[in-house]
């Protein structure tokens, strides 16, 4: 698919005619125009909404202000979104589509591989309160995830990077001919698409089978317990995809720690995570990280779910109490631990 035939494309999925295009001042520069034109030359009628980059744009204020620019329009219940962005912006205007006249369409085009491979698949959508990340969402599948890879060739390195972690969590999750195929670098130019596919239809698999993430498709979360607090810590300076590869790494150690993985799993883990050249290290006290893990939203009440690697390619949820989780993390001695900052 290209972005420049989004506009015919659309005609033959929307009987609306009015869209709003939602993105960030960094695809602004880049994709904007294209993805517009492409929209008018068939007809519709469009505004944009251009959000700062970065995580603080997935806050109350900025969902308000796109809602209330929706409503000034008007935009109506038969019109659309579009999200033209990576995860920020994605799983922004996700949310505003799915509560503006309690629920219009949104068409995803991911510009990032993070966004690419996971977020606009699936119908999360949602925005950060103080408390936490994602704390205030809705499950609204897209009507559309129109994907064209060729929109990843301006990502800066580290944006790529960040998107690569989402990547290996899908072949550790279950994938070991990915991960096999990951251990070889030389992939990535020649077989993005590939790999977008392979990571797609894996995760298709469990939105199929539990859209509103009741059992299974809680394995999605590997490594992302950990990773949540840690963005939450830093204020949101770790980028998501940093994180979940500290996360990723972290609840191997403890895994091992419990008896429930080898160490040659952890070595696995730790090996490919460095061939993308993941910093590891986590600066944060176990003790800090717990405090930010009670308010994660996979908590049930007294327990929460984890995801364990048992080895790579074999994941599954164990539920522990959070007087568990206190032992088990505060016990595990992290050992990329430096100081709490
Ligand atoms: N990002 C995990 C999920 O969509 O379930």
């Amino acid at each position: 698919m290209r972005l420049d035939d989004l506009g015919k494309t659309l005609s033959s999925v929307t009987k609306g005619r009015s869209t709003v295009v939602v993105t960030d001042k960094n695809v602004e520069k880049f994709y904007l125009s294209r993805c517009v034109e492409s929209l008018r030359k068939e007809g519709f009628q469009v505004d944009t909404f251009v959000v700062e980059p970065g995580e603080e744009s997935k806050s109350g204020k900025t969902y308000l202000e796109l809602l209330n620019f929706l409503a000034s329009i008007p935009l109506t219940r038969t019109d659309f979104l579009v999200a033209l962005g990576g995860g920020v912006v994605g799983d922004l205007t996700g949310f505003a589509a799915a509560t503006y006249l309690r629920g219009i369409d949104v068409i995803q085009i991911p510009t990032t591989l993070l966004a690419s491979v996971d977020s606009s698949i699936g119908g999360k959508t949602g925005i950060n309160l103080e408390a936490g990340k994602n704390l205030a969402g809705a499950f609204h599948q897209p009507l559309l995830v129109y994907q064209d890879s060729s929109l990843l060739q301006t990502l800066p390195a580290a944006v790529f990077k960040d998107g690569m972690a989402e990547v290996i969590k899908y072949a550790i999750l279950q994938d070991k001919e990915l991960f096999s195929m990951l251990k070889d670098v030389k992939w990535t130019k020649s077989h993005i698409d590939d790999v977008i596919q392979t990571c797609v239809s894996i995760k298709k698999v469990y939105v199929e089978e539990d859209e509103f993430d009741k059992g299974r498709r809680q394995l999605l979360n590997f490594g992302h317990t950990i990773a949540h607090a840690i963005e939450k810590a830093t204020g949101y300076k770790v980028s998501h995809g940093s994180a979940v590869a500290k996360g990723m790494l972290s609840i191997a150690e403890i895994a091992k720690k419990q008896g429930l993985c080898e160490q040659n799993t952890v070595d696995e883990i730790r090996k490919i995570l460095e061939l993308y050249q993941f910093d590891l290290e986590i600066s944060q006290s176990p003790e800090t990280l717990y405090e930010m893990i009670l308010s994660d939203k996979k908590r049930k009440g007294a327990s929460i779910d984890l995801v364990v690697p048992f080895e790579v390619g074999d994941c599954r949820l164990k539920r522990v109490t959070i007087e568990e989780l206190k032992r088990v993390l505060c016990n595990s001695e992290i050992e990329r631990h430096r100081e709490d900052k």
